[in-house]
């Protein structure tokens, strides 16, 4: 096992009402806060309101930016910061899924940096002074709610950046399961192949004996699989939610890639095609995700599969290692068409293969080459070309 330090301090208010807590979490750090929330649905659900009850309860005066859009825009976080100096904002509240957390990251580590926040995003860096969060989470899918990255889309350049610094974990977070249960079939199975795909890549790698880190990945896997049916088929499945919620966090906060570091390659490649494409992004990865592992399987690394499909998904380990391997892989593609995400590139209207060569050049430029099993330009390509 390798080593390393964790800490996570993000406190988590897990649970039915806990929005009640936000008024006094917000007057212990602030006095003006800036709302951030995407297309609305906080309002359609209640959850708007319920935020503000509170604030007002406890005298916190807000503001608002309204409108991110799923894969945030820089021109977002532009607005947000303008919005925070002229209105003097001390506090950062986002209200929503990744998109909105991720957006209100960046606005908190951009107010004190005079130039443009995308230059933050390309170089934390220059990040000195960071306003506080605290985010109110209403879909399980990223886990931004209790990690320290952000993942912020530039229309102008088809770049699709992340940005890490540790100074904007959210201070306080509030996981409401109920608050998930207006999230569609759609966004819900893609958040549980996301939630999937952060365990899948700490997951198929070799950096000694890390059983305990494997055993919360095989966990956390099982947990996604048990409810992630169950959530789609039923979305009001309070038990479904919860679980979904907690294993979103936790798939991401640091704790599974203890002693198993090393660099992530589906992501990089589903940010391409976001970048270019704007697409859904755990339905991109779910695209992606079986036609990688069938790619990097080799004799290397084949017994982590075997693993993954007797842990996992329970196939009889009698069976020859390679049959166990590629009935684990068949088994999560067909999970992820059982929650009816779209199995190719195309059925998510990518007409060509034109842009596949820029897309692994700048997936390449992410870092694959340091992976586990490293790839380079030609092997994105093939996977691409796979996916279509
Ligand atoms: O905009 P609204 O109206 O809120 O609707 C959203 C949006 O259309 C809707 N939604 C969210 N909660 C809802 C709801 N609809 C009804 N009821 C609710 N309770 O769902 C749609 C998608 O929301 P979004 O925030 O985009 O989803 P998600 O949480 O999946 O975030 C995706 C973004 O996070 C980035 C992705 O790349 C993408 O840009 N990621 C961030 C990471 C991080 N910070 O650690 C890691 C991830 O791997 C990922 O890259
Ligand atoms: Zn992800």
């Amino acid at each position: 096992m390798q080593n390393f330090v964790y800490h996570v301090p993000t406190i988590v208010y897990f649970g039915k009402g806990q929005v009640e807590h936000i008024g006094e979490l917000a007057a212990s750090i602030g006095r003006k806060a800036l709302l951030v929330y995407g297309g609305g649905s906080i309002k359609q659900n209640g959850i708007y309101d319920a935020v503000i009850k509170q604030l007002k309860k406890c005298k916190i005066a807000y503001t608002e930016l309204a409108g991110v859009d799923p894969n945030p825009r820089i021109t977002s976080v532009r607005a947000g910061v303008a919005i925070c100096r002229e209105e003097k904002c001390d506090l950062i509240i986002p209200i929503g899924g990744g998109s909105v957390i991720d957006c209100a990251k960046v606005i908190a580590a951009s107010v004190n940096y005079s130039g443009d926040p995308w230059d933050v995003v390309l170089d934390p860096s220059k990040v000195t002074d960071v306003l506080p969060i605290i985010t109110v989470l209403t879909i399980a899918a990223t886990g931004s709610e209790m990690d320290y990255c952000a993942v912020i889309s530039n229309l102008e350049t088809n770049d699709k950046a992340e940005f890490d610094h540790v100074k904007v974990i959210p201070k306080y977070s509030i996981l409401d399961p109920t608050y998930t249960q207006t999230v569609s079939a759609y966004q819900t199975a893609a958040g549980v192949a996301d939630i999937m795909s952060h365990v899948f890549e700490v997951y198929f790698k070799k950096c000694g004996d890390t059983y305990i880190q494997d055993q919360f990945m095989e966990g956390i896997l099982r947990t996604c699989i048990r409810y992630g049916i169950r959530a789609v088929e039923n979305p009001d499945d309070y038990d479904a939610r919860a679980n979904l919620m907690w294993a979103s966090s936790w798939a991401i906060n640091g704790m599974i890639s203890c002693g198993k570091s090393g660099a992530w390659v589906c992501h990089p490649i589903e940010h391409e095609i976001s970048a270019y494409y704007d697409v859904t992004h755990g339905v991109g990865l779910a695209i992606i995700l079986p036609h990688w592992m069938r790619y990097i399987l080799d004799d290397a690394i084949v017994d982590v599969f075997v693993q993954y499909g007797v842990n996992v998904w329970g196939i009889d380990s009698s069976f020859l290692p390679y049959e166990i391997a590629n009935l684990a892989i068949d088994k999560t593609e067909a999970y992820f068409r059982q929650l009816k995400i779209p199995a190719t590139l195309r059925e998510i209207g990518i007409k060509d293969q034109s842009m596949f060569e820029i897309m692994a050049e700048k997936a390449v430029r992410g870092g694959l080459a340091k992976a586990y099993h490293p790839l380079d330009k030609q092997d994105v390509v093939k996977i691409l070309e796979a996916a279509f």
